[in-house]
């Protein structure tokens, strides 16, 4: 505050000045226009003060915030300081490591550390009876899981559905299947009511944990469950799990020598992955749709232009083998996303790629290309498929410099296939 009281007086000063000034001047009888001038001035200044003043004050709030900060870090510095470890110290250098992070501080662990397990390990001191955990749960929990907590439309049922647990359509509840209580305590305790998880008090959760016990008829209406007695409830499936022995007693049959070459006698490969097109792009305009593959799922590169006329198919694919355009076209998928081919392609990240093979380098209208690719332009160098092999195998290294940031194609057959799709598109 004294700091902006400071500035007032030059402030006032200006004004004094500016209106002993006008006085003076006035009275020595210029004319009617220069006083009004010069009240217009003294108006100005005046205004001039006034948002020097404002000025004045928010630089003095602002100091008053930035110290208030600075105390607050300090603070926090010296609370650092004493648990061990300090906010400002750069981060350790773990060796071999990349030197990030630094020791979570106790308090950050235990916010974390949450697990209750069976043995009771974990449970924080509390206790809650029946009553009240129903008065929660109808609270609570009961516009989902029902006032009984026997469910509410598809919500989890959670009592009930003894000795179901062997029939085809078994009724899975806290009840009827889960082994240990604590699992229903930790559960509930992380992640419900639904929405509105670590809301939970640990009396609450105590409540509830007997409220369930006592709507699966474990335990009768007067029960209060605690820290201290939550491991002598016996859960009914307690004994319904066993521990995985298989590692010890099974892999060693299943893993007797298996046989890794020259297995079977005649190997015959039906099909392709990338040909199948698992996951068709535009709704399954995939090579199978293309290929006349109508009862027997063997695929080669004679069998997809099989029962139509060969000649004819060649044509259309401008005297490029069909099957390869297939193959191509299915590659392009990694290019899409730059480049786009066809009758109404325009240029997006890369340039339209119809009829490039053949084309000069870089010339496509309307694009702005990189210098190398401007350069070769400017040479008037050709794609042809040598070149363009090269530069889809690895862009950068064959065209140093080059804007389309892209790893490369890593197969030889992919890049024939690219081509022979690309060639499938005229200018
Ligand atoms: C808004 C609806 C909703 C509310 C309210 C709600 N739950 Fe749930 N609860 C669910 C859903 C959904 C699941 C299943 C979650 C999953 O499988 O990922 C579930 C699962 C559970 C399960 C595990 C059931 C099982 O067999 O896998 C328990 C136990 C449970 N809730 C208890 C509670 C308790 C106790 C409360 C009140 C404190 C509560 N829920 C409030 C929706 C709700
Ligand atoms: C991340 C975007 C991107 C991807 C993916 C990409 N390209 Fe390119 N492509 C470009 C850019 C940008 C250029 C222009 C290069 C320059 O100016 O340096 C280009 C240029 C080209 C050219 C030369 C065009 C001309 O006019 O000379 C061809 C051919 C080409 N890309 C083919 C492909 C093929 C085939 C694929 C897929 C295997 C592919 N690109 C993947 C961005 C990409």
């Amino acid at each position: 505050m004294s700091k902006s009281l400071n500035l007032f007086v030059p402030a006032i000063g200006v004004t004094t000045l500016a209106l002993g000034l006008a006085y003076g001047l006035s009275s020595r009888d210029y004319g009617a226009q220069t006083i009004e001038t010069l009240e217009t001035r003294v108006q100005q200044t005046e205004a001039n003060v006034a948002r020097a003043i404002a000025d004045a004050q928010a630089a003095a709030d602002e100091a008053a915030r930035l110290q208030t900060e600075r105390d607050q870090l300090e603070q926090l510095a010296a609370e650092a300081a004493m648990s061990g470890s300090n906010l400002t110290d750069p981060a350790p250098v773990i060796e071999g490591k990349y030197g990030l992070g630094r020791t979570a501080l106790s308090e950050e662990i235990a916010a974390w550390d949450v697990d209750v397990l069976p043995d009771g390990r974990g449970l924080p001191v509390g206790q809650g009876d029946v009553f009240t955990g129903e008065e929660v749960f109808v609270d609570q929990c009961a516009s989902c899981h029902g006032d009984f907590a026997e469910g509410v439309g598809n919500w989890p049922v959670l009592a009930g559905g003894f000795d179901t647990l062997a029939n085809e359509d078994p009724v899975k509840t806290v009840g009827s299947y889960w082994p240990h209580l604590s699992t229903a305590w930790d559960y509930i305790n992380r992640s419900m009511p639904f929405g509105a998880a670590g809301t939970l008090t640990p009396d609450e959760t105590y409540a509830i944990v007997a409220y369930i016990l006592y709507s699966n008829d474990l335990v009768d209406d007067d029960f209060v469950l605690s820290n201290e007695n939550f491991t002598e409830v016996e859960m009914y499936n307690s004994d319904g799990f066993v521990v995985d022995d298989r590692p010890e007693l099974e892999y060693a049959e299943w893993q007797a020598e298996p046989c890794m070459v020259n297995c079977k006698e005649t190997v015959e490969i039906t099909m392709r992955a990338t040909f199948l097109d698992v996951t068709p792009e535009g709704g399954g305009d995939s090579v199978m749709n293309d290929a006349t593959t109508s009862d027997s799922p063997v695929f080669s590169a004679s069998a997809s232009a099989e029962g139509s006329d060969d000649s004819a198919a060649v044509e259309e694919t401008g005297g490029v083998d069909p099957a390869l355009v297939a193959a191509g076209e299915s590659a392009f998928r990694q290019c899409k996303s730059c480049h786009q081919v066809g009758e109404n392609a325009s240029n997006r990240t890369g340039p339209v790629l119809n009829g490039i093979l053949g084309h000069t380098i870089g010339a496509v209208d309307g694009f702005r290309y990189s210098d190398v690719f401007q350069e070769a332009n400017a040479a008037g160098e050709v794609w042809d498929a040598e070149n363009l092999t090269a530069f889809l195998a690895d862009p950068r290294g064959a065209m140093a410099g080059t804007k389309m940031s892209f790893r490369g194609v890593r197969e030889e057959a992919d890049i024939a296939a690219l081509i022979a799709y690309l060639q499938s598109f005229d200018e």
